[in-house]
């Protein structure tokens, strides 16, 4: 059985007092008996979070990181760095991150290997554009991106540590999210994808996550479908809508 996991995806919103309030005001009422739950706040604010969710078991999570262990890399932050403010998860390959910031299959793939390698959790993300959707070419898009990204990945690493998100991009912040059904069906394949990739049996295991405009609303629904183990939100997790979504 998979315990579900959702994943608040700050962006770059509140500074470390605002989160720090924000946080404090929700510990409290989530409840991570039946669900894992994970916070990404920016960097800046990671220690402080820390500190405020001590005590809790709701995990902490950044919002990036960089392949390589330390040296003259002006503005980037490393694995171990991530380690050191107690960080257990990293959202990798977010399409924004993709998109605005020129993140490519291979920088996603060495980020992956970077985190598995100090035994920290990539929160992997694919997904595609609307233009994508529209030419119908949305199943190659999503095995290839994959595929890249799991390069060298053995099955026990995968296993252990990755958790994948299916994130359409015409989704994420639109308030336009997927059906349940579209969410159902990438979610689906994914895990025959690592199934091909894999075998059964890790294909099983393997946490695949929805995100993109998931609210209170519509989390029931979609933490509800068999393929769908969890959720990874943005907006409604700056808000007390992110405690109805854990609660799902
Ligand atoms: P959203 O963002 O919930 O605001 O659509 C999701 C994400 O980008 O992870």
């Amino acid at each position: 059985m998979r315990k579900k996991i959702v994943i608040a995806n700050y962006k770059m919103n509140y500074t470390i007092s605002e989160a720090e309030y924000f946080v404090n005001s929700i510990k409290d009422s989530i409840n991570t008996n039946e669900v894992d739950v994970v916070i990404c706040p920016n960097f800046v604010t990671l220690d402080r979070i820390s500190d405020t969710l001590d005590g809790t078991n709701i995990m902490l999570g950044a919002q990036n990181v960089y392949f390589e262990a330390k040296g003259a890399y002006t503005g980037e932050t490393s694995v171990d760095m991530l380690i050191s403010a107690n960080v257990k998860y990293c959202i990798v390959g977010h399409s924004e991150r993709r998109e605005m910031f020129c993140e490519t299959d291979d920088t996603v793939n060495k980020k992956v290997h970077s985190l598995i390698a100090k035994d920290l959790n990539p929160i992997l993300c694919v997904g595609e554009s609307l233009e994508i959707r529209n030419n119908n070419t949305y199943f190659e898009h999503i095995k290839s991106q994959i595929i890249n990204a799991l390069k060298d990945v053995s099955a026990e690493q995968l296993v252990r540590n990755v958790v994948i998100a299916y994130e359409p991009i015409w989704a994420i912040g639109t308030g336009v999210s997927a059906t349940s059904e579209q969410a159902e069906e990438m979610c689906k394949y994914i895990r025959e994808i690592v199934k091909e990739l894999y075998n059964e049996k890790v294909s099983e295991k393997v946490r695949i996550l929805y995100g993109g405009s998931v609210k209170a609303k519509n989390a029931s629904e979609i933490l509800n479908c068999d393929n769908i183990d969890g959720a990874l939100v943005g907006g409604a997790s700056l808000t007390n809508e992110f405690v109805a979504i854990v609660n799902y």
